[in-house]
C-alpha cells in the first residue's frame, strides 16, 4: 500500500486517510469524463449559494468577492480551454473547488460550508436539464415547422393510408404529415411538465440532513430560477425521478424518430418511390453503384434504441438502492446525456430531411388506385342506400373477391357487375368511390378532408406562434 504523500490532492480525503488512493481506484471512481458538462451550472450554483452564505453571515464580504472573482476567472478558463482538469480529483465538484483554493485562498475553504456534493451534483443536474429541455423544446418546434409547411403544401394530395402496411384508404399527404406533428407535439408537452417537477431545488439539503446556516433557500430557489424548493433533504439527495421522466420522455422522442423515419425510408425505396430524400443526407455503397441509401434515417430509427436502453438502465440503477445518495447514482451521467445528445442531433437532422425532402405525388395518387382502396367507401354507398353497415361489409367483401377473381379492381367494375351483388347501386357509385371523393367526404373534426387538414395547420401554427 502506498503511504500517503502529503496526503491526496483530493480534498474530499481531508485528514481521514493514512493512504494515498490506488490509481486504479481514481479511474475508477472518477466522473469527470461525464460531468464535466456541468461546470456552467455548477459555477453558477455555487455563485450564488456564496451570495446565500454571505447573507447569513456566514462567509464575510470580503470572502464572497473573492469566491465570486475566482469563481469567474474559473468559467472564462474552462471555456477559453485553459483550465486543467484534473482526474484525481473526481469529478467537476471537486475540480471547480480545487482550483478557485488556488484563485482565492483561504476564502474557497468556505464556499462548502453547509454544502455537499450530494445536493450539489443534484441542483447542478436540474439546472442542466432545465435547459437541455428548452434547447429540444425549440428543436420540437423547428420540427414541427418544417412539417407543416410541407403539410400546408401537400394538404390536397391524395395517397394511399395504411394499415398493417397494407392498403386501407386514401388519405391527403398532409394529413399524414399532420399526425406526425400531433406526435411531437405530445412529447413537447410531457417535456415542459418534466421542467416543472425538475424545477425543485435541493441545495441546501447538504448531505442529507439539511443544514444548520440558516440559508434563505427560497431566495436562493429564486436566484437560480427554481420554481420551488424541496420540503425533504433525504428526499432531495435520493431524488433522481426528473432523470427518469427526462429519460422517458427522450425514449418516446426516440421511438416517434424511429417511426418517422421508418416511413420515409420506405417511402424512398423503389417500389414505394413516394419521397427522394435529400443527397446530403444519404451515402453511397462500396460496391454497388448505384445506391443512394438512407443512413441518416436509419441511424436515427436504430440510434433511438439507445434512449430505450438509457431509460432501462437508469430505471435499474435506481430500483432497490437505499435512501439517501449512494455512489450508484453516479452513473446516471452516461445515460443522461446519451439521450439528450441522441436527441438534439437528430432533431436537428430531423427538420432538415423533411424541408429538403421531394414528394412524388404523382405516384401516390395513382396508387390510389391499388389494393381496392375504396372498399370501405363503398360499403358506406350501400349504408347510403338504406343497407345496414355490417350487411354492406359482407357484399362488399363478395365484390372485393370477385374483382380479385377477375383480375380488376373494384372500381374497374361495370354497372351490371355491381348490381350482381345488390340492387341497391346505381350510376353515382362510381364518384362515390373515387379516392378524391373519398377524402374530400372525410370531414369530421380531425379528418383527412383538406379542409380539415387545413384547420389543423391553422391551429397548429397557431400553438408554435404562442410558445417563446
Ligand atoms: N460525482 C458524484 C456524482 O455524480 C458527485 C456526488 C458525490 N458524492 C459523494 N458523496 N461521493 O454522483
Amino acid at each position: 500500500m502506498v503511504k500517503k504523500k502529503s496526503q491526496t490532492t483530493n480534498p474530499s480525503r481531508g485528514g481521514r486517510f493514512e493512504h494515498a488512493v490506488n490509481k486504479l481506484t481514481i479511474r475508477y471512481t472518477s466522473s469527470l469524463e461525464q460531468d464535466k458538462r456541468l461546470y456552467q451550472e455548477d459555477i453558477v450554483a455555487s455563485m450564488k449559494y456564496a451570495l446565500a452564505l454571505k447573507e447569513a453571515k456566514v462567509i464575510t464580504n470580503k470572502d464572497y468577492s473573492k469566491i465570486l472573482k475566482g469563481l469567474k476567472i474559473i468559467l472564462k478558463e474552462i471555456e477559453s480551454g485553459k483550465f486543467e482538469w484534473k482526474e484525481e480529483l473526481e469529478d467537476v465538484h471537486m475540480n471547480i473547488e480545487a482550483a478557485l483554493r488556488r484563485k482565492a485562498g483561504n476564502a474557497a475553504k468556505k464556499i462548502h460550508t453547509g454544502r455537499s456534493r450530494n445536493d450539489q451534483v443534484s441542483t447542478d443536474l436540474r439546472l442542466f436539464l432545465m435547459k437541455s429541455i428548452d434547447e429540444i423544446s425549440v428543436l420540437i418546434s423547428k420540427v414541427q415547422n418544417s412539417i407543416i409547411k410541407k403539410a400546408q403544401k401537400h394538404h390536397k394530395d391524395i395517397m394511399p393510408g395504411f394499415t398493417h402496411l397494407q392498403m386501407a384508404q386514401p388519405v391527403t399527404f398532409g394529413h399524414h404529415l399532420m399526425a406526425w406533428y400531433e406526435m411531437l407535439n405530445r412529447d413537447y408537452s410531457r417535456l415542459q411538465d418534466t421542467k416543472r417537477r425538475t424545477s425543485s431545488l435541493p441545495l441546501g439539503s447538504a448531505a442529507l440532513a439539511g443544514n444548520r446556516y440558516k440559508l434563505d433557500r427560497k431566495l436562493l430557489a429564486k436566484r437560480l430560477n427554481f420554481k420551488e424548493i424541496s420540503n425533504n433533504s433525504i428526499d432531495a439527495v435520493s431524488d433522481r425521478d426528473f432523470s427518469i421522466e427526462f429519460l422517458s420522455n427522450i425514449s418516446i422522442i426516440g421511438v416517434h424518430l424511429s417511426r418517422v423515419n421508418e416511413e420515409m425510408i420506405i417511402w424512398s425505396s423503389s417500389q414505394f418511390d413516394y419521397i427522394d430524400l435529400p443527397e446530403e443526407f444519404c451515402t453511397g455503397s462500396s460496391i454497388m453503384p448505384q445506391k443512394k441509401n438512407p443512413d441518416v434515417a436509419e441511424l436515427m430509427r436504430g440510434g433511438s434504441a439507445r434512449t430505450v436502453a438509457n431509460l432501462v438502465g437508469l430505471l435499474t440503477l435506481m430500483k432497490g438502492l437505499p435512501l439517501a445518495y449512494n455512489r450508484d447514482m453516479q452513473e446516471d451521467k452516461r445515460f443522461l446525456f446519451d439521450s439528450l445528445d441522441y436527441s438534439i442531433s437528430s432533431l436537428e437532422l430531423l427538420s432538415m430531411l423533411i424541408d429538403g425532402m421531394n414528394v412524388n405525388t404523382k405516384k401516390m395518387k395513382s396508387d390510389c388506385n391499388l389494393g381496392h382502396l375504396t372498399a370501405t367507401e363503398l360499403a358506406d354507398y350501400l349504408v347510403s342506400k338504406g343497407m345496414a353497415f355490417r350487411r354492406a361489409h359482407e357484399v362488399v367483401g363478395k365484390i372485393v373477391a370477385f374483382s380479385n377473381k377477375n383480375k380488376k379492381q373494384i372500381f374497374e367494375l361495370s354497372l351490371s357487375e355491381f348490381k350482381k351483388f345488390s340492387n341497391l347501386i346505381e350510376k353515382d357509385v362510381m364518384t362515390f368511390i373515387k379516392p378524391e371523393e373519398a377524402v374530400r367526404t372525410k370531414d369530421s373534426i380531425g379528418g383527412t378532408s383538406p379542409k380539415q387538414v387545413l384547420t389543423q395547420i391553422k391551429k397548429a401554427k397557431k400553438l408554435l406562434s404562442l410558445r417563446s
